[in-house]
């Protein structure tokens, strides 16, 4: 039986055998459907569904204009393989980005997510010598797990008399913010103090609006701003705080060490803001390379552990031997370290499992500047872009068995090999997620204590939580779990 419906039955580059079809070949739907998908039928926040729609529909390649901009869309592991092994020597992820719209508006410089070319690749370089070697990363742990005892104490804090926290994701941001406020500053900034100061907060709704407001401004078609200049103004606002607020920050820090410089002390930072800092690049750099960091470490993390938890809470035989896993290494001890974690092969396939059915990033994005690529059969012109649909791939039933079910164990089965391009959260190759290795420790560590801590358990009201895109992918409604103390 065919399994896409009419895409490839129809693809020219099935029918034309060897020869190369083009993008004039390619299935997808008309502007009109697309446009009424995305802004009537539930809109932009079910843009993952319509990757697993469009795979359903047209096979595992379609082009669909997204507002101004033609977009190839590939929802096939192999297929990605092939995109991004073309990706050349400065992979870039968006060339038409309002993030960069934004940067050039405000004379800001670009940081690691938004810069290309050589530029990227200089503090790439940087950067990945104290967030890529696993030494480096490992020596956060004990800064990390000062923030997890005070994540610990905060749930304990805000639990009802029953142990139900309401709203564990909002928790969870406070956590991310904390963790990698700590490992930028080496200092604390009171996101999880009893009461979150006010400049904290406003970070993290600045963080939401933008996010929000960058699928808006890019499906909308220049035009539309002139009519409707709400959503750029918003977003530009947005990210002018987040800016302000890192600046703020990093200024306080180099401030007090110079403070230290100029009364003879020795200063030996270990953060990365010092690092950066150190290497000579102009301040607007790190200004913009610490604003980024901080963005990418909050949801990231505050949406991954709102779901593992509450799929483990679903899940409590996965949690009970979880929990022993953690024990069993820990033999007594309460506080693990790195070194500990590399010896939890559950705990890691929990996380994996975790960000198979829920990517943070459900689609990421390729344009090849150099040359035109060859991709499943068809020609793709260079300056294309490519939406890799990672959520689809990673839910397709062709590519995993019982797709929508948590079963962390699937990743030990050596006879249900996945393609190692099936499930691919952090990306790939060298462009891939700087923070993997910071994200990946601060994730073990917490959700390790937690489990130690507590038994998770459902919300008594039984609500189950779908995902929803606002760039990112995060839960559509809020997440209550009961934290019973062990
Ligand atoms: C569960 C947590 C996280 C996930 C799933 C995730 C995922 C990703 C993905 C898919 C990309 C794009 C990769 C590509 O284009 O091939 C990315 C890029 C990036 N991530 Fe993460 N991320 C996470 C946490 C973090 C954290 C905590 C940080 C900061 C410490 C971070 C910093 C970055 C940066 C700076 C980039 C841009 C890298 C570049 O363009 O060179 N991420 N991340």
């Amino acid at each position: 039986m065919e399994r896409w419906a009419e895409g490839a039955a129809a693809s020219p580059a099935r029918a034309k055998a060897q020869a190369v079809a083009t993008l004039d070949d390619m299935p997808g739907p008309s502007l009109a459907s697309f446009a009424w998908d995305l802004f009537a039928k539930g809109g932009l926040s079910r843009l993952h569904e319509l990757q697993l729609e469009g795979l359903h529909k047209y096979g595992p390649m379609w082009k669909a204009s997204f507002g101004p901009i033609l977009t190839v869309h590939v929802a096939d592991p192999a297929l990605i393989e092939q995109v991004l092994r073309q990706e050349g020597l400065h992979p870039m992820r968006s060339n038409l980005s309002s993030w960069k719209d934004y940067r050039k508006l405000r004379g800001h410089h670009c940081g690691l997510l938004t810069s290309e070319g050589e530029e990227w690749q200089a503090v790439r370089s940087l950067l990945g010598k104290h967030m890529l070697r696993p030494k480096a990363v490992e020596a956060y742990d004990k800064t990390l797990n000062c923030v997890v005892a005070d994540l610990i104490s905060k749930l304990r804090l805000c639990r009802s008399p029953q142990g139900l926290v309401t709203d564990i994701a909002s928790e969870f941001y406070r956590f991310g913010l904390e963790g990698i406020s700590s490992v930028l500053f080496e200092s604390r900034i009171g996101c999880l103090d009893l009461v979150v100061p006010e400049e904290t907060e406003r970070f993290i709704r600045a963080i939401n609006t933008m996010f929000v407001m960058t699928l808006l401004t890019m499906a909308m078609p220049s035009w539309l701003h002139q009519l409707c200049p709400k959503p750029w103004r918003v977003f530009c606002q947005s990210w002018d705080y987040m800016f302000e607020f890192a600046k703020d920050h990093i200024d306080r820090r180099m401030a007090a060490e110079a403070k230290k410089v100029s009364r003879g002390e020795k200063v030996k930072g270990r953060y990365l803001t010092y690092f950066l800092s150190q290497t000579g690049l102009p301040m607007k750099t790190v200004y913009s390379n610490v604003t980024e960091l901080l963005l990418a470490g909050v949801d990231t993390i505050s949406s991954t552990l709102s779901w593992s938890l509450y799929e483990l809470s679903r899940h409590p035989e996965v949690q009970a031997s979880l929990r022993q896993e953690v024990l069993t290494v820990l033999e007594g001890r309460r506080t693990p370290g790195a070194a500990d974690v590399a010896r939890m092969p559950l705990l890691k396939a929990t996380v994996k499992e975790v960000l198979r059915l829920y990517p943070v990033i459900p689609a990421n994005a390729r344009v090849i500047t150099e040359r035109d690529i060859q991709v499943g059969g068809y020609l793709i012109p260079k300056n294309t872009l490519i939406t890799l649909c990672h959520f689809a791939t990673s839910r397709d039933p062709a590519v995993f068995q019982n797709p929508h079910e948590f079963q962390p164990r699937r990743w030990f089965r050596k006879e249900q090999a996945h393609h190692p391009y099936a499930s691919v959260p952090f990306g790939v190759g060298k462009r891939s997620c700087i923070g993997r290795r910071i994200a990946e420790l601060e994730l073990y560590l917490a959700l390790s204590r937690i489990l130690m801590e507590f038994d998770v358990k459902p919300d008594p009201e039984g609500v189950s939580v779908k995902p929803m895109t606002r760039t990112l992918l995060v839960p559509e409604n809020v997440i209550n779990l009961q934290f019973i103390e062990r």
